[in-house]
């Protein structure tokens, strides 16, 4: 079976949202699947020094912080994320304009420090289907105000269009499940590193009638649920560049053997423009 990695609210987060009813089925769904065995990326506790001034959590609801989804900051009032976490947020809050994005956060039980900024614009890819797995899932998010820049909250560079990460190390952090009988999502941020397979090698590793998109390329980074939108990054000494966004995996997640998926961000860096151009256009 197929799936987004989208987040699933899970018991005990907090949440102000009229739709509860039906995320506790998904929820359900979702635990039935996951194995003893099934782990986020391998898990293990990024460290203060890691590299992660660029990743941020969107949260389901305004009022309360409830992690559903990860996202990497792209530009002081840009982060990009997954088009499936649009839905998600969409679905439980009706709208995503208005809701929070938590940027400079490590141990999620701890926001007291977080920059936190409001979306105020939302752009899913057109092609982005649901029903669709190897549509474009890859979504770009405008914050107000700006972050401010430092140590803890900067951009993560974008690649060249089109460059191929295959064959190179990459590494992933996300606050996804970390155990089957996990009733939250990860506290404490975890990392996880793979090399990236090209979509020809992915698709060995995958089943034959895999609807991996080509623009989607794997790692075996064994991400689950709550990691949908978790940046995918070569790190390099010239800084970190954003390779992937997580997309989607086959259940039981976190299986060895069945890579995740991720949108192959170089080839959406026109896009990535267009819809910037777009936005300031427009306002
Ligand atoms: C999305 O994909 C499904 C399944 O392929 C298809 O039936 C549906 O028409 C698509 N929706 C849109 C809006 O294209
Ligand atoms: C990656 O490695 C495979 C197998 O070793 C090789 O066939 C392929 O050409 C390599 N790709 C790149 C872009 O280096």
């Amino acid at each position: 079976m197929k799936f987004f990695l989208l987040g699933l609210l899970l018991i005990g987060v907090a949440c102000a949202t009229p739709n509860t009813a039906a995320l506790r089925q998904s929820l359900t769904k979702a635990t039935r699947n996951i194995q003893p065995e099934a782990r986020i990326i391998g898990g293990e506790p990024a460290t203060k020094s890691s590299r992660t001034s660029y990743l941020i959590s969107l949260s389901i609801s305004a009022i309360a912080y409830a992690h559903v989804c990860a996202g990497a900051i792209i530009g002081k009032e840009w982060v990009l994320t997954a088009a499936h976490c649009l839905e998600e947020l969409k679905e439980s809050a009706t709208d995503v304009i208005g809701l929070p994005v938590y940027a400079g956060l490590q141990d999620r039980s701890d926001i007291e420090n977080a920059q936190i900024r409001t979306i105020d614009f939302a752009f899913a890819h057109k092609q982005f289907n649901a029903s669709q797995e190897g549509s474009p899932d890859i979504a770009l998010l405008h914050v107000t105000p700006g972050f401010e820049f430092g140590a803890d909250v900067n951009a993560v560079i974008l690649p060249y269009r089109n460059e191929d990460y295959a064959n190179k190390t990459s590494v992933t952090y996300g606050w996804g499940l970390t155990r089957r009988d996990a009733e939250q999502y990860a506290k404490q941020l975890q990392v996880g590193s793979a090399q990236v397979l090209s979509e020809t090698q992915c698709r060995e590793q995958l089943p034959e009638d895999t609807p991996l998109g080509s623009n989607q390329i794997c790692a075996e980074t064994l991400a689950c649920f709550g990691d949908g939108g978790s940046p995918l990054v070569h790190e390099t000494l010239g800084g970190t560049e954003l390779v992937g966004i997580t997309s989607w995996g086959y259940t039981p997640c976190g299986s060895k053997g069945s890579p995740t998926v991720y949108t192959e961000v170089s080839r959406f860096i026109k896009w990535i423009s267009d819809v910037q151009w777009a936005y300031y256009v427009l306002n």
